[in-house]
């Protein structure tokens, strides 16, 4: 047998992610690998928390990336936040909520669902609702943008029903942190985390997350012990805290973290306000030539994230033969719907690097040219003049 190096196609991903990473992000993950403990590593991990200070909108002391991908920052907040018996108010309106429900079964925790409409928002008066029934409950935890179905929660009005209920939030941030507002200190989140993988533009595998003061003092109060050992802050801080001493914990993923590096000190160059509005142009000009090409965006228009767009499947397409060509013709990514939305909607991101005018003209002819070889004949011409207009009023 005999093997070769592997050699990705060259793909544009406009699925919900991974997204592009950009190549000054590829360039740093090829620099020399030093010691994790290396005094000059160091000072870049104490750089790289300030930069994700920046892009969480914080100034939490406990900020800093999880060595591993979006699912490790979402078990590391509720690990260390879960202790058996407490009560636990999950959102549910796609995939993601009901990843954070398994969560807390397995920890323990008596979950309280607050069950809503997949494509829709969290209903703040449901969570109301729901808080003012269980006045025993500690935390609500909700996913502020829900990669399933392209929706945006509205985490400032949750978070502060939340702290009126005396209980603390956990937020998932995955797609949101860097392609929309998010504010953290400004909105009071509690236990905050992201991936690197969407609108950072970096590679997968790393889960940036923040924590709060009264959230670090709820894990620094615990009764019982963390159930996870490589996921437990309070051994995890030993490396990446910053008073004490730093100590081996786990061999951090170096080259990772210098791709990661890279990708903030973008991000600040950017702006972070220039980037949510990039986000936003970019998803207008999809927007208005994915409707000259006759197809509906899912999700009501308040409740729209720019970065990725649920799109009605027009009735009589096959969705994922659609896809494969796409990819195969076009070298292009889209994505399926998930649950309830499978077979119904593609999901198309602009994430990152992904959010760039060229890629929005390049999916709306391609998807023209496609719909147009089924027979279905839109206006592809209209669709990237409408976009055009956009993208250069
Ligand atoms: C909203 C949301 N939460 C959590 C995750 C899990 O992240 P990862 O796949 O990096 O583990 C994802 C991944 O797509 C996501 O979109």
């Amino acid at each position: 047998m005999s093997f070769r190096p592997f050699n990705p196609p060259p793909r544009t991903l406009l699925g919900p992610g991974p997204a592009d990473v950009h190549p000054r992000v590829l360039e740093a993950l090829s620099r020399p690998t030093i010691g994790h403990l290396d005094p000059r590593f160091v000072a870049m991990m104490d750089e790289l928390k300030d930069l994700l200070r920046y892009a969480f909108r914080t100034r939490n002391a406990l900020t800093m990336p999880v060595s591993a991908p979006g699912s490790a920052g979402m078990e590391t907040c509720f690990v260390n936040l879960v202790e058996p018996g407490d009560q636990v108010v999950v959102c549910i309106n796609g995939v993601f909520g009901g990843r954070m429900l398994q969560n807390v079964e397995r920890l323990g925790g008596v979950p309280i669902l607050v069950e809503g409409t997949w494509g829709r928002a969290v209903s703040p008066d449901q969570v109301e609702d729901t808080l003012r029934r269980h006045p025993r409950a500690r935390l609500l935890a909700f996913v502020h943008a829900e990669t399933s179905t392209g929706v945006r929660s509205d985490a400032r009005l949750l978070a502060e029903i939340a702290r009126r209920h005396d209980c603390l939030t956990i937020v998932d941030t995955v797609t949101s942190l860097g392609g929309c507002e998010l504010e953290v200190d400004a909105w009071g989140l509690d236990a905050v985390y992201s991936g690197s993988q969407k609108c950072l533009s970096c590679t997968p595998g790393l889960s940036p997350l923040t924590f709060s003061d009264r959230a670090l003092e709820r894990v620094r109060g615990r009764s019982a012990p963390v159930s996870s050992w490589f996921l437990d802050l309070n051994l995890v801080l030993g490396y990446w805290g910053g008073e004490q001493k730093r100590t081996y914990h786990h061999t951090a993923p170096v080259n990772a973290l210098y791709g990661l590096h890279e990708a903030l000190v973008m991000l600040s160059e950017e702006g972070i306000e220039a980037a949510w509005a990039r986000h936003r142009r970019n998803h207008l000009a999809l927007k208005a030539g994915l409707e000259a090409l006759g197809l509906e965006l899912v999700v009501p228009e308040a409740e729209r994230l720019p970065q990725l767009n649920a799109v009605s499947v027009p009735v009589g397409v096959d969705e994922a033969a659609l896809r494969a060509r796409l990819l195969y013709h076009y070298n292009l990514e889209i994505g399926a719907g998930l649950g309830a939305l499978a077979g119904k909607v593609w999901r198309i991101g602009l994430m990152g690097y992904s959010s760039r005018p060229e890629n929005v003209l390049l999916c709306l002819s391609a998807l023209g040219s496609e719909l147009g070889a089924l027979g279905l004949g839109p206006a592809t011409g209209d669709a990237l003049a409408a976009a055009h207009a956009v993208l250069h009023p």
